[in-house]
């Protein structure tokens, strides 16, 4: 199992560099990613290259024994590209150039920053082709992140043009699958096409805003596939000189970039994961969400290739992590998927914009506490390797997530208070409270293997993706939908149907009417799971065929119902009308779970504290963590030994403040 750390030795005297990799070694480090900011050192001048002192720091890490994943230098272009080819600027919605300073500052769709890029991935992937030290490459650096999904200069405009005209044909086609003639927005011609820029309806509230629907959908689907597109370009050049696998490192798994689409180019996976910023922090669902996320992009594990290591922000810092945290948001990464850890960073710098982002080491230099911590993580990882690496999460149950209606409902929130991820959140924080793991798959992934479908919300549908559903139940599988689920079409169109439109059929339920919930309104519920309240949204149900399970207790729609549940061939479909609050949803998923077949992985959940069971070569195991920050006592069903310890544990299992473990 790969275990290591982000080094930047550009930023350190040579004379340390020695003692770096001593200290990783003795860290039990067997990889570091470097050189994914370093353009300028490595072509100071166009065409004329020096590798000289990345050999340096290749060959000070081998001496160690240490390996490394290159990042192809990409995301910071020197200044004197910029200078001679000022068009590769990306530009914002305002026409705006996003000029030199920060990183990031170019257009996916630049030929010239094509150009440029083939240059120095080529001339990179040739220098270290034959170096067996280098183990894994990695493109670029968070593609889109930092607000670089869309751009709006020219380049974009003749792009985007030229993949419409590929998915349209015709501009006759493009009009009616966009419904342009509404605000009397007819295109003519493929020459008045336009980016949904900054217009007379724009008020700042969200890009795009006030602009048609499915064309701002496809603008959304563009610009993952310009994002693709440009990491597949340097692909194509790695692999003409290395067939070393190829990783990019995603940033947060709640990106708007569709992560599915670039997935498919790249041989693993792997992504950033920062628990706890200046910005703030999630639940430790939240973040075991984002772990599933990123399985779930090829349902396969992957590599953590930014892991937090101290207290970090730019401006201003987050929680210092305290003792045991670095070492349980490993275990927590291990235990949904991730088979290499990868620290971000080494040492904190002392100069530019992310001097409060402390790494394993702070300024100084000098090994604290830590890096004890990590070390100590490093031997149990080397110690489990083996029951980590192509070990897979145990899960029936499966929850569906799609950009498309991620950015469908971004754009049309429907409440002022409703958050598509958020709803997932949700669904995802109310099984795992219950001990049930839960897959999160893109739509096209095979559900047959679930016991249970969720499709919170799942808004714009598909006659394929109809069949498919239906196919789903009617086999046994049991399937899970929300409000706001099958009202639109593929292209963003509203549904002539009733609603909920595509899933109708299946639903056994019509939805009379809804009320979206504004100002604070609240409205009570009842039924097979207790009593709850909704807060954002409720659909007036009536039955066609399906079965009430609970009823609303407020308003003129008192006593109709809010939750269903209708047979369809051998399977089952449950319509949840409202939102719930969250200790209702729990209850609400428990008794879908159990009525399902699907038991949680213990019986007695303990609060703050997640259970995740694991298989590997026919063998289970369990991983044990605990996040709360006080000492928290598990209750064990059978005998389990400590695989760490080779403890015996029978009865209930202690856990320490932030403590872990590997039950065998
Ligand atoms: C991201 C980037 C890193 C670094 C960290 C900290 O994850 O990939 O280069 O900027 O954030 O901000
Ligand atoms: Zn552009």
């Amino acid at each position: 199992m790969y275990f290591g750390a982000d080094y930047y030795p550009e930023h350190w005297p040579r004379e340390r560099w020695e003692l770096d990799a001593k200290l990783m070694k003795q860290a039990n480090f067997t990889v570091v990613r470097l050189a994914e900011f370093s353009w300028i050192k490595l072509e100071p001048e166009k065409g004329k290259y020096d590798f000289s002192w990345l050999d340096e720091a290749v060959n000070v890490l081998a001496n160690e024994g240490i390996k490394v994943v290159l990042g192809t230098p990409t995301a910071a272009p020197p200044k004197w590209i910029m200078d001679e080819n000022p068009g590769i600027y990306m530009k914002d919605a305002y026409g705006r150039v996003k000029g030199f300073g920060s990183r990031r500052h170019y257009c996916y769709n630049s030929p010239e920053y094509h150009d440029h890029t083939k240059r120095i991935v080529a001339e990179m992937a040739g220098h270290y082709q034959n170096n067996a030290n280098v183990v894994s490459w990695q493109i670029d650096n968070e593609l889109g992140n930092m607000g670089t999904m869309h751009c709006y200069c020219d380049n974009c405009l003749d792009a985007f043009k030229k993949w419409l005209k590929r998915k349209y044909g015709t501009i006759d086609d493009l009009n009616k699958e966009w419904g342009t003639v509404f605000w009397g927005q007819t295109y003519r011609n493929w020459d008045e096409l336009i980016l949904p820029a900054y217009t007379a309806g724009s008020t700042g509230e969200s890009e795009g805003y006030s602009h048609n629907p499915s064309m701002w959908l496809d603008f959304c689907r563009f610009s993952s596939y310009s994002i693709a597109a440009y990491q597949r370009l340097q692909i194509d050049e790695i692999r003409k000189f290395s067939d070393k696998p190829i990783t990019h490192n995603f940033d947060s798994p709640y990106s708007p970039v569709d992560f599915y689409e670039l997935g498919k180019d790249l041989d693993f996976i792997s992504f950033d994961n920062y628990v706890n910023l200046q910005w703030g922090k999630g639940t430790y669902q939240f973040h075991s969400m984002a772990h599933d996320l990123i399985r779930g992009i090829k349902d396969k594990n992957f590599w953590v290739m930014e892991q937090q290591s101290g207290p970090c922000g730019w401006t201003a810092m987050g929680d210092t992590p305290q003792p045991g945290q670095l070492r349980l948001w490993t275990y927590q990464a291990v235990a949904h998927g991730a088979e290499a850890i990868v620290y971000f960073r080494w040492r904190a710098c002392t100069f530019g914009t992310e001097q409060y982002w402390y790494g394993i080491l702070d300024h100084d230099g000098i090994p604290r506490r830590r890096y004890r911590e990590i070390q100590q993580t490093g031997k149990e990882m080397k110690e489990l390797s083996d029951l980590i690496i192509d070990s897979r999460v145990l899960s029936n149950v499966a929850m569906v997530k799609s950009y498309d209606n991620l950015w469908s409902h971004n754009f049309h929130k429907h409440n002022n208070e409703f958050n598509y991820l958020q709803l997932l959140i949700n669904y995802y924080s109310a099984l795992t409270t219950n001990n049930i793991s839960c897959d999160v798959v893109p739509p096209d992934r095979d559900f047959n293997k679930y016991k249970i479908v969720f499709m919170p919300a799942f808004n714009l549908m598909t006659d394929a993706l109809k069949l498919k559903v239906e196919e789903y139940v009617q086999q046994g599988g049991t399937l899970v939908i929300t409000y706001r689920s099958g009202t639109r079409h593929w292209n963003n169109f509203m549904t002539t149907e009733t609603l909920p439109g595509y899933f109708r059929n299946v639903s056994g339920v019509e939805v009379e009417e809804f009320d979206s919930l504004n100002g604070g309104r609240t409205v009570s519920i009842e039924g097979i799971m207790g009593c709850g309240a909704a807060s954002v949204w409720c659909d007036v149900l009536s039955l066609k065929g399906a079965e009430a399970l609970a009823y609303y207790k407020d308003n003129y729609y008192r006593n109709m119902p809010a939750i269903t549940v209708n047979k369809y061939g051998n399977g089952k479909v449950y319509y949840i009308g409202c939102d719930l609050d969250l200790e209702c949803l729990t209850r609400l998923m428990s008794t879908i779970c159990e009525a399902s077949g699907v038991k949680p992985v213990m019986s007695k959940p303990v609060p703050g504290v997640e259970i995740v069971k694991k298989e590997k070569s026919g063998k289970q195991y369990t991983i044990v963590l605990n996040y709360n920050d006080t000492q928290a006592s598990v209750d064990l069903e059978g005998v389990y030994s400590n695989l760490l310890t080779g403890e015996t544990i029978k009865g209930s299992l202690l856990l320490p403040a932030f403590g872990t473990a590997v039950l065998g």
